[in-house]
């Protein structure tokens, strides 16, 4: 059955959505406050990195099924089903989240609503807000209690979000149990094609649905500063933390999946979501049960420090004068989001120890002029490698991973590649003259000098 959505948001998460809903057969309107957004997606253009995505944009654009605006009038009009994408960023010089923007879609959509419609949110929210939404949704609205407001937490992987938006590992829906309205019924019809597929759809009530997804990443954050972590002692005991993690890995209870130690984790997602879990856990007297993620939260910056010092390190002992090549702005490969990116951090603070810094990303080189126009900026790993003192590979980008270190040798000063990420081979550009330094690896075993 085709269904009537309206998308609020059409950023990463919110236009990967209507454009998928599309797919699924569905007539959809995204809308957003940005009109420079609008206007490209309105043309078939993604305004981000996103592999796949153009086309599935493409084609629903084509078919008339997906449509943009800023009208929230249109939409209400237009829709009864409305999902909620827009950002919950960090408030500034605090942890908790900042949800003007997600009142702000209830605050102006619910007056509009005339008729019958249900409210998905998406949006990652700390628990508690899906409640409050819901009754001032019904309260504004003057179609009152027909309105029902339920959430659908987003597990999609920037990288990955065609396929995790059609092909999710599981469906999360949280509703007022003690109200259940249409909310449940809606879901089924609009992911009628995904339940057919047999995907885990898990109903329960609004907190638990809203704290699916908080303690999702929370855990992912944990994984990672966890071998982050291990990664520091084997820097200190002259362990390698790269067999370790697959040693460890082959244990089924523990897996190998983001066991990869480096730089740690960024983005638009992790850092604010385990800081904002941590803001309400206080407001709501559990404190004590997230103190160890303040504790993931050092382990995972510690990283980015650690590698300016490696970086200092193989400049000789000081910064002042040194060439270096930054390989990798994005917070992960196949993005280019560079919201907290530990690449672009790392490459700032470089700078600022008086290095001359080159960035090259195969995306991300727009943002990250934005958000660090000082820095210089190549057109190809070559270009940014010139001369270079020192390389560092900072954003697993495939490019990157299967460098030829004979090439990038003929270029370079200096044959000193630090691997943030650990995702180079190492015989390999040792075979090939370099000095190779992995984060979580001893300087003994990796540096030939
Ligand atoms: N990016 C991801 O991989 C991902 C994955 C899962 C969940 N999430 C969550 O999804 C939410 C959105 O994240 P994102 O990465 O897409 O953010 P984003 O910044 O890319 O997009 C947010 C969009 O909302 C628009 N917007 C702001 N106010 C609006 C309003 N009043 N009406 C309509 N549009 C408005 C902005 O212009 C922007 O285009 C966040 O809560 C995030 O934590 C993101």
């Amino acid at each position: 059955m085709t269904c009537r959505i309206a998308v609020f948001g059409t950023g990463y998460l919110g236009a990967t959505h209507a454009a998928c809903m599309a797919e699924l057969g569905h007539e959809v309107l995204g809308v957003d406050v940005d009109a420079g957004k609008l206007a490209k997606l309105e043309s078939g253009e993604v305004p981000f990195y996103e592999p796949g995505l153009t086309e599935v944009l493409e084609r629903n654009l084509e078919a008339g099924r997906l449509r943009f605006t800023s009208s929230y009038a249109d939409a209400a009009e237009f829709a009864d089903v409305h999902f909620i994408g827009v950002g919950t960023p960090q408030k500034k010089g605090e942890f908790a989240a900042d949800l003007t923007y997600v009142d702000s879609v209830i605050d102006q959509l619910a007056p509009l609503l005339t008729e019958p419609a249900v409210i998905f949110g998406k949006s990652t929210v700390p628990v508690g807000t899906a409640e409050r939404l819901r009754a001032r949704a019904r309260q504004l609205a003057p179609a009152g209690d027909d309105v029902d407001l339920a959430w659908n937490p987003e597990f999609l992987r920037e990288g990955y979000a065609v396929r995790d938006t059609l092909h999710p590992d599981r469906v999360v829906l949280g509703v007022d149990r003690a109200l259940p309205g249409r909310a449940v019924e809606v879901a089924r019809e609009v992911y009628s094609q995904l339940l057919d597929e047999e995907i885990p759809f898990i109903v329960t009530d609004l907190a638990t649905a809203e704290l699916v997804k908080t303690s999702a990443n929370a855990f992912l954050a944990t994984k990672i500063s966890f071998i982050n972590a291990m990664a520091e002692v084997c820097e200190a005991s002259g362990a390698d933390v790269t067999v370790l993690a697959d040693a460890i890995g082959h244990d089924a209870r523990i897996g190998r999946r983001f066991l990869n130690a480096g730089i740690g984790f960024g983005g638009g997602c992790l850092p604010k979501d385990i800081r904002a879990f941590m803001a309400r856990a206080g407001e709501l007297g559990a404190d004590q049960a997230l103190t160890f993620l303040r504790e993931v939260d050092n382990i995972n910056m510690r990283r980015r420090s650690r590698m300016v010092e490696l970086a200092r390190d193989a400049a000789g002992g000081s910064l002042l004068g040194a060439r270096v090549s930054v390989l990798g702005a994005a917070f992960k490969p196949d993005s280019d989001d560079v919201r907290d990116s530990p690449a672009l951090n790392v490459a700032g603070q470089i700078q600022l120890q008086g290095a001359a810094v080159t960035v090259y990303d195969p995306q991300a080189m727009d943002n990250s002029r934005r958000l660090f126009p000082t820095l210089n900026y190549a057109t190809s790993t070559l270009e940014a490698c010139a001369g270079a003192d020192v390389v560092l590979v900072l954003t697993e980008w495939k490019e990157f991973r299967e460098l030829n270190p004979d090439v990038l040798g003929t270029v370079v000063r200096g044959k000193v590649v630090l691997d943030g990420r650990n995702c180079l081979d190492v015989d390999r550009w040792r075979t090939a003259g370099w000095q190779y330094r992995g984060l979580g690896r001893a300087a003994s075993e990796a540096v030939v000098g």
